[in-house]
């Protein structure tokens, strides 16, 4: 047995507002997290875009880099760390590392996502470890609470509120009456966003998040491409006042995978849920997550899911693990994912026509006879019954807000009415759909 590792030696990629904030929290609480790995951490080259560019973290002469070789060829670096986000190179950075046998730390939801096999797989071919707290939600150490806390369960639900940027813009909007782009635009002042918001709003950040605990919770690949993912575009501050005020529910967007039978759903949408649903008082940048396993229970997880400080304390807890196994000299010879081992019970990923659910419609019709009458047939013949029916009157203009919520219907059936009730000729607008919370 070699002697232990007295410096564990870190190589950074990307120094942005997570590397930072990582930088700055070893600096910090340098003497704890040591006398936790045991050893020296000791972060040696930061690869950056541009060595000039003003930065809040100072760091020491020399140990800023272009060029990703410095890292990838310095056999002293035990850990490549990975907060660079996206990819490409991103994914080849990670290909090239693995088989140098470095370890890796990543944030990247993105890339772990899409390229999972390749990445885990290289991973267990080339014995080194693995670890991504802070690509979920992140400061909440859920990916640990589900993967080595909950591993004797049979997980039977997720669902979270698991993107801060989506979170922060539906309080703000529900609470300040922002509109939706006041409201975008103050979550990126804030650093909430994704460098490209494109992919909070529509649902895709979610959606990579999930594909990632569904995973692991369930033992079975679940690719981005199998989930659902509809993005809070088109909800407005409308929508909103109007399913507080006359049904009490809030709209969250849900990141929800639920096992039905030997079916998975996998879903990313804007949800109603009632304002006593635990999740209802998660506001702002912080997340949620209820996990429901069969010995357990309900389990709940709840914190900051954006930011640097949350971030870089997951990205931390990863390195003391990683760093901890490189000193005991045991890295990379325990896979930390169990789900390479397909899970038997689940057949298949749900089709999304045939998940049920309650719906709140929202049509723009013209105010005038009939216009009710012709709505409800169509949907009557689509097998879907109406449980309440709500019109405000308006005092000028003919167009008028008419919401009507549905008893639980199939998806396909809504869908299939939603087409040709927006073809009828006093619809003004295409319909609104938002699902309602199961539980309801
Ligand atoms: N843009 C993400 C969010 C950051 O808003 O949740 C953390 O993944």
């Amino acid at each position: 047995m070699p002697d232990n590792k007295s410096v564990i030696q870190i190589g950074m990629i990307g120094f942005g507002n997570v590397g930072q904030g990582v930088y700055r929290l070893l600096e910090k609480n340098r003497s704890l997290i040591e006398s936790k790995v045991g050893a020296q951490m000791r972060i040696k080259r930061i690869m950056v875009r541009d060595l000039t560019k003003a930065r809040e973290v100072t760091v020491p002469e020399g140990m800023l880099t272009t060029n990703f070789d410095d890292i990838l060829n310095d056999p002293e670096i035990d850990i490549v760390l990975e907060l660079m986000g996206g990819y490409e190179p991103t994914r080849s950075y990670l290909l090239a590392a693995m088989k140098k046998e470095k370890h890796i730390v990543t944030a990247n939801k993105a890339v772990l996502s899409m390229h999972w096999d390749e990445i885990i797989q290289t991973a267990r071919q080339h014995k080194v470890d693995i670890y991504f707290e802070a690509a979920v939600c992140g400061g909440i150490p859920v990916v640990q609470a589900i993967n080595d806390g909950l591993a004797a369960n049979n997980i039977m639900s997720i669902y979270g509120i698991v993107n801060g940027t989506t979170n922060f813009i539906l309080q703000k909007m529900t609470e300040e009456k922002k509109s939706y782009k006041e409201a975008l635009q103050m979550a990126q002042k804030k650093g909430l966003a994704e460098a490209d918001p494109t992919l909070d709003i529509n649902g895709m950040d979610a959606a990579h998040k999930l594909a990632i605990l569904s995973s692991l919770a369930f033992s079975k690949r679940v690719k981005v491409e199998d989930i659902y993912v509809e993005g809070i575009d088109r909800i407005t501050v409308q929508d909103i006042e109007f399913a507080k005020e006359e049904f009490g529910m809030v709209v969250k967007l849900f990141a929800i995978a639920e096992v039905e039978g030997d079916e998975l759903e996998v879903r990313v949408h804007p949800t109603l849920i009632p304002q006593d649903h635990l999740l209802a008082k998660v506001d702002g940048e912080y997340n949620g997550v209820l996990v429901t396993g069969d010995f357990v229970g309900t389990t709940m997880y709840y914190g900051l899911g954006a930011g640097n400080k949350p971030t870089a304390s997951a990205v931390m807890s990863d390195l003391i693990y990683v760093g901890r196994s490189v000193h005991d000299n045991v890295a990379g010879e325990i896979s930390n994912c169990w789900f390479l081992n397909d899970n038997p019970q689940i057949k298949r990923i749900k089709k999304m026509g045939d998940i049920k659910s309650r719906y709140f419609l929202k049509f723009s019709v013209l105010d005038q006879a009939g216009v009710l009458s012709a709505i409800s047939r169509i949907l009557g013949e689509h097998r879907i019954s109406i449980a309440s029916v709500i019109q405000k009157e308006q005092k000028k203009g003919d167009k008028v807000p008419v919401v009507i919520v549905t008893y639980e219907a199939k998806e396909e059936d809504v869908q299939e009415a939603l087409k040709k009730i927006n073809g009828l000729p006093f619809v003004q607008e295409e319909t609104l759909l938002i699902r309602m919370d199961r539980g309801e």
